[in-house]
């Protein structure tokens, strides 16, 4: 249990009002703690159980996070039930102040992202994406950014805040397309420049077409979702579209969250694919996500295409 209070005590120092991965259980780098993790989306803290655990646990959690004192004490504590289909989350306190019911904007590096605490899965923004996302900012000064798999569009605000001439963001649940609208006029980026495409990849590659070629594609798939995309079998189809979407010397950032597939993977398949990309260098894996093989923890590979 010490270990847990340990890192919850260097990550609440490390968050300086940012969200951040408390405590990453699913790392398995701290044993009989592998479906536990623990999020900070401030002023709220999750307790997200992926296995039934002893209440015991719970309450200490809880004890834990009332006594806190200082700038970092959460007015909301949230444990959700993973394992169960129903009733699977208790708000164990919450101190008034934040509408849990509500989008809460939540700050990442200096800019903001609206989060629903309450939901299940897919709260609106993927923590362990924040150095691929200060990546895509850093390095879309003047381009013309394709962002596929947009979900919210936290990329695309990334690089509109780094100064992207245009993005292109293309997902099929026009829900989170929306919120993604949200996000950049959350953090007053202008609209203007920014596409919203709410259509199925595999149905819509004349329009990306014409909207290119682009100088940063960034591909950002589920591992797994039935009827939509299975990594295993789909990626493939996206990356042989590259070649046409990319100008010369563009770059390619390609993501993968899968634990059974590895970067030997992504890396077999540019090959395959795309043999005129060059392969330039894996994206620093953030610290709050410790992960004892980081083979199975996320991907983030940057290619480019060669001039
Ligand atoms: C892992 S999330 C993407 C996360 C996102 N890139 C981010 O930075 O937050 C996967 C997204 O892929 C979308 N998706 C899955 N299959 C798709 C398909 N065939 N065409 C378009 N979007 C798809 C889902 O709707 C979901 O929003």
């Amino acid at each position: 249990m010490q270990a847990i209070f340990d890192s919850i005590i260097t990550q609440l120092d490390a968050s300086q009002g940012d969200v951040r991965r408390l405590f990453h259980g699913r790392g398995r780098c701290f044993p009989g703690y592998e479906q536990l993790v623990i999020d900070l989306l401030p002023p709220v803290v999750i307790v997200r159980l992926f296995a039934a655990h002893s209440q015991e646990l719970i309450m200490q959690l809880d004890q834990f996070f009332q006594q806190l004192d200082g700038p970092s004490k959460p007015e909301a504590f949230v444990v959700q039930h993973r394992y169960r289909r129903e009733n699977c989350v208790d708000v164990r306190w919450n101190h008034g102040t934040v509408d849990l019911e509500r989008p809460l904007p939540v700050a990442e590096l200096g800019l903001k992202y609206n989060v629903k605490p309450l939901k299940n899965q897919n709260s609106g923004l993927f923590l362990d994406m924040r150095e691929g996302r200060r990546w895509v900012r850093h390095n879309s000064q003047g381009k013309n950014v394709l962002n596929l798999f947009a979900y919210t569009c936290a990329f695309s605000v990334a690089a509109v805040a780094g100064g992207a001439h245009n993005v292109v963001n293309l997902d099929m649940s026009r829900g989170a397309l929306s919120t993604g609208r949200d996000n950049h006029r959350l953090n007053q980026l202008p609209t203007d420049r920014v596409k919203f495409l709410g259509h199925d990849l595999f149905r819509s590659w004349g329009r990306l077409k014409r909207e290119g070629p682009y100088e940063l594609v960034i591909i950002d798939p589920p591992s797994f979702q039935r009827g939509s995309f299975v990594a295993s079998d789909d990626y493939r189809k996206v990356l042989r579209r590259l070649p046409e979407l990319t100008t010369e010397g563009g770059q390619v950032l390609l993501c993968l969250n899968s634990p059974e597939l590895g970067s030997d993977f992504l890396l077999q398949l540019m090959e395959d694919c795309c043999p005129t990309f060059v392969y330039c260098e894996r994206i620093t894996h953030p610290d709050d996500f410790p992960d004892r093989d980081p083979e199975q923890a996320l991907k983030v590979l940057l290619f480019k295409k060669a001039v």
